[in-house]
């Protein structure tokens, strides 16, 4: 069997589990490749790619998830002008403010922390970005500036009407803000990643751990530890901030940033955000019964579905998958869920958990049917309607949207009620 072989080979070099986007993704590219290279047998397949770095990076080019958008998540971006704005000059290193964004997929990232800090006041000659990616085509499209609907997400597209001129095919970038932008090919995992740079005081490193195991995450976190500044700031995607757990970074507070600084004690002085108190917490390590900060997929492991409830000693699977859901590790929470399904059948929670792994590596179409899944076994299940929800906003359906979050706001009220009851009997 040569599929194994090669999911082997693309883990190697790219860090990609194949269980993140599943064999039959990666089979299907190989699939492609053999027709385009006119070869019949995976097992020659295997030898070229062996034998031939190039086939290999055409290989990675079609395996690689491209999803991203200009503005992804908002937070991140508002933690990134305050932090440029009101304490970047209070650390007195010196300037200019240099930011890293890997991976940079199509460019919509890098090019927001531009606009971000453009907009937050700071001069072109204040800030630097670097970008990096590992395929070659998207840093061609990123180069380009040429963008269409599906890279403007959301109500606010203000921005898009400040930076872009509208072009027959799409949105052109405005060069001012193109050229602000290097772009460099490289793997994140290679020896000696970025070894000549300086060090960067903003790391923007979003939605590429998820598609690595345990080893690869924390291979990746050493470089981005190499890379950063020791008091510099690291953001990572909203499904990935548990892979921090018992290393030495602590939250920045500020909500939903998913944005990190290093070191367990810092003095006053150096605190990258001098407006607001320090309220920073210490990820602590993972431990079955102690809670994670933040812990996006916690609440429900434990509540009263309106399935059947399993067997007790598989409900554990479920409270384990969410917990390494918490901590970041998807791939180890999704192979639990399939697990659980397959021996207890169907469950909101286990649809539930697998909608959010598809959703965190750029699936949402399948993510929406499980979420839909989830909602036909507990239609009061809360995460399911709000994860929802935010889906069809991203999709443009904004009156089912509301309809959804109006559901979602009735289940929380019934969950209060039931807490408070609860409360009154005790
Ligand atoms: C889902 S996009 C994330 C883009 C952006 N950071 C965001 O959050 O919107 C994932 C990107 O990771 C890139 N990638 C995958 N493995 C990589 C590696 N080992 N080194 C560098 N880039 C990699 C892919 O080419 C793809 O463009």
């Amino acid at each position: 069997m040569s599929l194994p072989a090669i999911e082997q080979l693309l883990k190697e070099t790219m860090g990609l589990n194949s269980a993140s986007i599943g064999s039959s993704a990666i089979n299907r590219a190989v699939q492609q490749r053999m027709r385009e290279r006119d070869i019949a047998q995976p097992e020659d397949y295997l030898l070229r790619l062996r034998g031939s770095p190039a086939e290999l990076q055409q290989l990675i080019d079609l395996v690689i998830v491209p999803e991203t958008w200009f503005f992804r998540d908002r937070h991140p971006f508002v933690a990134l002008a305050r932090y440029a704005k009101e304490s970047w000059k209070r650390t007195g290193r010196p300037g200019p403010l240099r930011i890293l964004s890997v991976p940079c997929s199509t460019g919509e990232e890098p090019y927001t922390i531009v606009m971000t800090l453009l907009d937050a006041g700071l001069t072109p000659n204040d800030f630097q970005v670097d970008a990096v990616d590992i395929s070659e085509p998207n840093l061609h499209r990123a180069r380009g500036g040429l963008y269409r609907e599906h890279s403007f997400r959301g109500d606010d597209l203000a921005f898009r009407d400040r930076y872009f001129l509208r072009a027959e095919q799409g949105y052109l970038l405005q060069p001012e803000i193109r050229n602000h932008v290097r772009f460099h090919h490289a793997n994140l995992l290679i020896a000696g990643f970025m070894s000549d740079s300086p060090l960067f005081d903003v790391v923007f490193c979003r939605n590429l751990l998820i598609y690595f195991d345990r080893a690869t995450q924390a291979q990746a976190l050493q470089v981005l530890e190499r890379l950063l500044h020791p008091q510099g700031l690291l953001f990572l995607g909203h499904a990935e901030a548990g892979v921090l757990a018992g290393r030495d970074f602590a939250s920045l507070e500020h909500p939903q940033s998913f944005a990190f600084v290093r070191g367990r004690k810092r003095d006053a002085d150096s605190a990258p955000m001098p407006t607001a108190p320090p309220k920073r917490q210490r990820i602590p390590a993972p431990a079955p019964k102690q809670p994670l900060t933040p812990r996006p997929f916690a609440s429900v492991a434990h509540a009263p579905a309106k399935t059947p409830a399993p067997a007790p000693d598989n409900r554990g699977d479920l409270d384990t998958a969410t917990r390494l859901a918490d901590e970041g590790h998807m791939v180890e929470a999704a192979t639990l869920c399939e697990k659980h399904l397959q021996q207890c059948g169907p469950d909101a929670q286990a649809f539930y958990l697998l909608a959010i792994v598809r959703q965190a590596v750029g699936e949402p179409a399948e993510a929406e049917a499980l979420l839909r899944k989830a909602l036909y076994l507990d239609p009061s299940h809360y995460e399911a309607l709000t994860h929802l929800a935010v889906l069809l906003e991203q999709r443009g359906d904004k009156v089912n949207a509301e309809l959804v979050r109006q559901r979602a706001q009735r289940s929380h009220g019934r969950r209060q009620d039931e807490a408070a009851q609860r409360a009154d009997k005790v």
